[in-house]
């Protein structure tokens, strides 16, 4: 028997899940560095989405930790996790599990990241999560009038 304990995988579901390709990789043939963080972004700005709020942006990449390399043909899902919510700000966890393209198809973590996203409202300034989800019902009321 393995003496390690198998990665269990996140209870919840990803925010996203995509599969690796050729086009994504870099000089040492793995997966570009870039890449993952683009996906990390996407996946951060769906959960902050879900606060409430039509109109996020990334203001601030915290930290970024690539703990294990990438390769063609792996799926990657991106979870994502809120850790705090301010005034017009939400602090969300990504964490990267790889599914492996190569069998025994393993799931492994590979990359970690902190990001932070502001509500804005259409002059792209910082609004109150609380603020901005009646100011989307009075837009959403408005277009339906017409
Ligand atoms: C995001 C943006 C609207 C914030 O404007 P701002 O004038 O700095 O707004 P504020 O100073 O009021 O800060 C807004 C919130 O962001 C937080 N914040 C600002 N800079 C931060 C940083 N570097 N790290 C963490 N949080 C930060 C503030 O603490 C505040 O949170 P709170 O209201 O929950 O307390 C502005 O910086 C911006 O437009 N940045 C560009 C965003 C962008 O183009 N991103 C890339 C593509 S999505």
């Amino acid at each position: 028997m393995p003496d390690e304990t198998p990665y269990s995988r996140p209870v919840h579901e990803p925010a996203i899940r995509v599969m690796m390709m050729p086009r994504d990789t870099n000089a040492h043939g793995t997966i570009f560095g870039g890449v993952l963080l683009s996906y990390v972004d996407q996946a951060g700005a769906i959960a902050a989405r879900k606060l409430g709020c039509a109109r996020v942006v990334t203001v601030a990449m915290d930290s970024v930790e690539f703990k294990h390399p990438v390769f063609v043909g792996d799926v990657l899902s991106f979870y994502a996790e809120v850790t705090k919510i301010g005034r017009t700000s939400a602090r969300i966890r990504i964490t990267v599990v790889a599914e492996r393209f190569e069998p025994p198809c393993e799931n492994e973590p590979v990359t970690t990241a902190e990001l932070v996203y502001v509500a804005i409202d259409e002059d792209r300034k910082a609004i109150p999560f609380a603020e901005c989800r009646i100011q989307d019902a009075a837009t959403a009321a408005a277009k339906k009038k017409k």
